[in-house]
């Protein structure tokens, strides 16, 4: 049934024409699970890039890291995004081919010489971003002090824990060191600008308005009138033990912050989100291949190595999932707890939390997973010769409603 071999391990499945599925039961009824199949809504994805695009203030970038998958570009582009956060100059290879005009931003805070020097000649990009003076040194030295260059300085703030995953262990300079950087930026023929990522998944406004209020002290202390302001991503979406208020509000918080610590002296503002547009647009069909009764474990065709990574790092990020069986869902009265192993020979290859399953759950039902476009096939690895996974074109995505 899956037939022509697409790019980056994902094969797509014979299709008679582009929306030949409506939704994931009919291709759960239709299609040969034998091998995880991943159902993308480019009008999910449409409708949620047109939120942001409508909703948010200032310039939309997507995310590449978070589904750099051709398709999902493509829909963006169509949709009206321009600028693509990249994390690798493998990423603007993808966004270059698929999208020539498009403006890219290298908003990761470390990289090589040799990356700098592709990005700059080869791919036009005129976007940095930096949290320390060797980063800055180092592109100060590989690609000159070329004017028109920004250098997005990345700050960070304690964590509040509002978020799934904290990035400021990794990535930014604190609020003291940021002015002196945004100064040094300068210095070295840098337009500067400020940045930060509240952490991917969060789901408290007042994160934002927060940094928002830092970025102000900042741009003050350093006695930089502030033009461009990234808020990041961090943007949350839906997930069973975890989600947030509408994009509204958080687009509400950003604009109002910004207000009220620059006054008409705004700058212009750009967020990045990767999450929160790609995860909603796409599912996962997952087939039973055995289920051990007695001690009530069972066996998927994907798992932590592939689609399902993120269960691993933050049990808040378990996705909605139902049981489908000839194509409808299982509403089962009697269910249990089920130990859900992936395909592979590894022990850890398990979730992290049991699945409450239908009691009589059974080889070929399908576990369906909900809102895995983001971070689900971009972190899939082929452990144990595992990781194929062929995707098709649906009308409706199932978001975690049991009968949607
Ligand atoms: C610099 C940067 N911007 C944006 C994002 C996207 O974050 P999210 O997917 O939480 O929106 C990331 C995620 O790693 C990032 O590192």
């Amino acid at each position: 049934m899956v037939v022509a071999l697409k790019t980056a391990g994902i094969r797509h499945a014979a299709q008679p024409d582009e929306h030949a599925f409506c939704d994931s039961k009919q291709v759960a009824a239709k299609l040969d699970c034998d091998a995880p199949i991943l159902c993308f809504s480019p009008g999910a994805l449409t409708e949620r890039a047109q939120q942001f695009i409508n909703g948010f203030s200032g310039e939309v970038a997507y995310a590449v890291k978070a589904n750099p998958c051709p398709q999902v570009i493509e829909v963006l582009v169509q949709a009206g995004v321009r600028v693509f956060d990249v994390a690798s100059t493998r990423e603007m290879e993808t966004v270059g081919r698929l999208c020539p005009d498009a403006t890219l931003h290298y908003h990761n805070p470390v990289k090589s010489r040799s990356e700098i020097a592709t990005a700059w000649h080869g791919y036009g990009c005129r976007r940095f971003a930096a949290d320390c003076r060797d980063e800055i040194d180092k592109i100060a030295e590989t690609v000159g002090s070329a004017t028109g260059t920004e250098m997005a300085i990345r700050f960070r703030l304690p964590s509040h824990d509002a978020s799934a995953h904290d990035f400021s262990s990794k990535f930014g300079t604190d609020e003291e060191n940021a002015a002196d950087l945004m100064k040094y930026a300068a210095q070295c023929g840098f337009s500067p600008l400020l940045t930060f990522h509240p952490g991917s998944q969060c789901t408290d406004p007042a994160a934002w308005a927060r940094h928002i209020e830092a970025a102000g002290r900042i741009a003050r202390c350093a006695g930089i009138n502030l033009t461009r302001l990234n808020v990041g991503g961090g943007f949350p979406s839906s997930y069973s033990h975890s989600s947030g208020p509408a994009l509204a509000a958080y687009f509400r918080a950003i604009a109002d912050s910004v207000t009220s610590v620059f006054g008409d002296k705004s700058p212009i503002l750009e967020c990045e989100p990767g999450r929160s547009i790609a995860a909603p647009a796409f599912s996962l069909l997952t087939s039973v291949k055995l289920v051990r009764r007695h001690t009530a474990d069972l066996f998927l065709n994907d798992g932590i190595y592939g689609g399902l990574l993120e269960v691993t790092q933050v049990n808040d990020l378990l996705p909605f999932y139902r049981v489908l069986r000839d194509g409808q869902p299982v509403a089962a009265a009697d269910k249990h707890d089920f130990t859900v192993f992936g395909p592979t020979c590894d022990p850890l290859d398990v979730l992290p939390v049991p699945l409450h399953l239908p009691a009589d759950i059974r080889e070929f039902d399908i576990i369906e997973f909900a809102g895995v476009g983001a971070y689900g096939t971009a972190t899939a690895t082929s452990f144990n010769g595992y990781g194929s996974v062929s995707q098709v074109t649906v009308e409706r995505a199932y978001t975690g409603d049991p009968d949607g």
